[in-house]
């Protein structure tokens, strides 16, 4: 660690083609390679217990039982880990990950899961009551986001996760640019600050992502976004709000300059998508973002977070079918028959666009308006208190996502210290940051007040032992230093392999 942490010093001296030559040697010399691997082993070794604490405790099974095992027992060990790892969510210290969890609600969808169970809509035919959920999940959420206010058709599939919402708009641009403009490098343009999962999609598709910086409110710069438009460009992406720090692009401008140039713009809603229909008329200060504006051609709005159904789902919606198609996947002459497939994945959890569909119906309208105005009020009443602790900066102007940095403190040594204190928050990047995700859990009676008492304690912690490494400072900080991108990505490579490690 300390070989790394010199090395990034020295690093960051260094002019950028420097970095970029001392990176392509360091993975060709042999010697260095080890150096590397040996500073990996060292890092994940520290990080082990927390990538496995059920080690000592647990049975593991590294093949299969020659017997099987009881199903009571099986039973009780799920219900007891469970129980214990459901406390910190439970109890609202969590960022984000469980975005309703009370009791009657998880009880409710485990019940439509069980009766849903042995559905796949691959087989429309076995289970039409599954083809109808999917297709009510698709034109409610459309309606939620101004299909009523426009004459287009507003189309979409269910899919898996946000992620996968966002893959798939992606892939039917590429596939419409190529076969209507003859595109064969397509560029996406995107802010920096839209989620990690356009950098998957072009990796996946083998197109071209423009980072563009985001102003000094961290929201996308619209001049800088036009200028990054290219002949190739197939499509521009705009949040609301953007993962990292919560704040709402500036969708209407974004939207009337993809329309102009002729290319595709996709509001990244997954996020925002269930709490900011609400907003405007809760008395919240939101611009337009769906599908009331000319210019949005996609959207993607995850079911599974502010959706309230159980993980899994998500809606990616089109303004009208053509571009839709583009994302469908058939084959005519497969020897295994006629095949054809909504999204990337073949064979699907009905039982989850079951449990999806009656979130949906169960909280309707108003159930999805009063929860919005709970956490936004929460968001509101917290962004408030973290501006006034002295150390501590917000990050641009948000609702319910809280970023927030440090112009005089280690940012990375205060997550580590609320860690301490049984939060689970979010670590950021460029600048170097965390955030609060808001949701249900967050609503109850004093969890933000005790949020900020932890907070305001843990500020104090780190300015009286600013020498205390703690667990993911050193990672963080060295992630957010290091120039050698490749090595950090290698690292993240490292630490899946040690999760699949039994
Ligand atoms: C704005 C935004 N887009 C996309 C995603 C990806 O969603 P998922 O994790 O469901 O794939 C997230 C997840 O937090 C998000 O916040």
């Amino acid at each position: 660690m300390a070989l790394l942490e010199q090395a990034t010093h020295l690093l960051n001296r260094l002019p950028a083609p420097a970095v970029r030559t001392l990176e392509t040697l360091l993975h060709r010399l042999p010697g260095a390679q080890r150096m590397l691997e040996r500073q990996y082993d060292q890092m994940l070794a520290e990080l082990d217990r927390a990538l496995h604490p059920y080690r000592e405790e647990l049975v593991q099974y590294r093949q299969l039982p020659e017997q099987g095992r009881d199903r009571d027992a099986i039973l009780a060990e799920m219900e007891r880990l469970q129980a214990q790892e459901s406390v910190r969510w439970r109890d609202g210290y969590v960022s984000g990950a469980v975005y309703h969890g009370d009791a009657g609600h998880i009880d409710f969808l485990n019940r439509v899961y069980a009766i849903n169970s042995q559905s796949n809509p691959l087989h429309f035919d076995l289970w039409p009551s599954t083809a109808k959920y999917e297709a009510e999940i698709v034109s409610m959420t459309a309606h939620m986001l101004g299909a009523s206010h426009t004459p287009d058709p507003i189309v979409g599939t269910v899919t898996s996760g946000g992620t996968e919402s966002i893959l798939l708009a992606m892939r039917a641009y590429r596939d419409q640019a190529r076969a209507q403009r003859r595109i064969q490098q397509p560029e996406i343009v995107a802010p920096m600050s839209a989620h990690a999962a356009f950098d998957k999609a072009a990796q996946y598709f083998a197109m071209k992502l423009v980072r563009v910086p985001v102003g000094p409110d961290y929201r996308a710069d619209v001049s800088a976004m036009e200028r990054a438009i290219t002949p190739n460009t197939v499509v521009m992406v705009g949040s609301a709000p953007s993962f990292p720090h919560g704040v709402i692009d500036p969708i209407p401008a974004l939207a009337d300059i993809a329309k102009r140039h002729g290319i595709g713009f996709h509001t990244d809603a997954c996020l925002g998508g269930f709490v900011l229909p609400w907003a405007q008329e809760l008395g919240y200060a939101a611009p337009e973002f769906d599908f009331r504006l000319p210019g949005v051609t996609s959207m993607s709005a995850d079911t599974h977070k502010y959706g309230y159904a159980a993980k899994g789902t998500s809606v990616v919606l089109y303004r009208g079918y053509a571009l839709r198609h583009y994302q469908y996947y058939a084959v005519a002459d497969w020897p295994g028959g006629l095949y054809f497939s909504p999204t990337f994945a073949g064979s699907r959890p009905g039982a989850l666009s079951a449990a999806c569909w009656a979130a949906m119906v169960s909280m309707g309208a108003e159930g999805y308006r009063e929860a919005a105005a709970r956490i936004l009020a929460t968001g509101h009443l917290l962004r408030a208190w973290i501006g006034e602790i002295p150390d501590l900066q917000v990050l641009g102007d948000p609702l319910w996502v809280i970023a927030f940095g440090s112009p005089t403190l280690n940012i990375y040594q205060l997550l580590d210290a609320m860690t301490a204190r049984g939060w689970s928050l979010n670590g950021l990047h460029r600048p170097p940051a965390v955030h609060l995700c808001v949701t249900l859990r967050h609503t109850g009676p004093g969890v933000a007040q005790r949020f900020v008492d932890d907070l305001r304690e843990a500020v104090a912690y780190v300015k009286n032992h600013p020498q205390d490494k703690g667990e993911m400072a050193p990672i963080y900080g060295l992630a957010a230093t290091l120039p050698l991108h490749s090595l950090v990505t290698d690292l993240l490579r490292r630490t899946i392999d040690r999760l699949y490690e039994v």
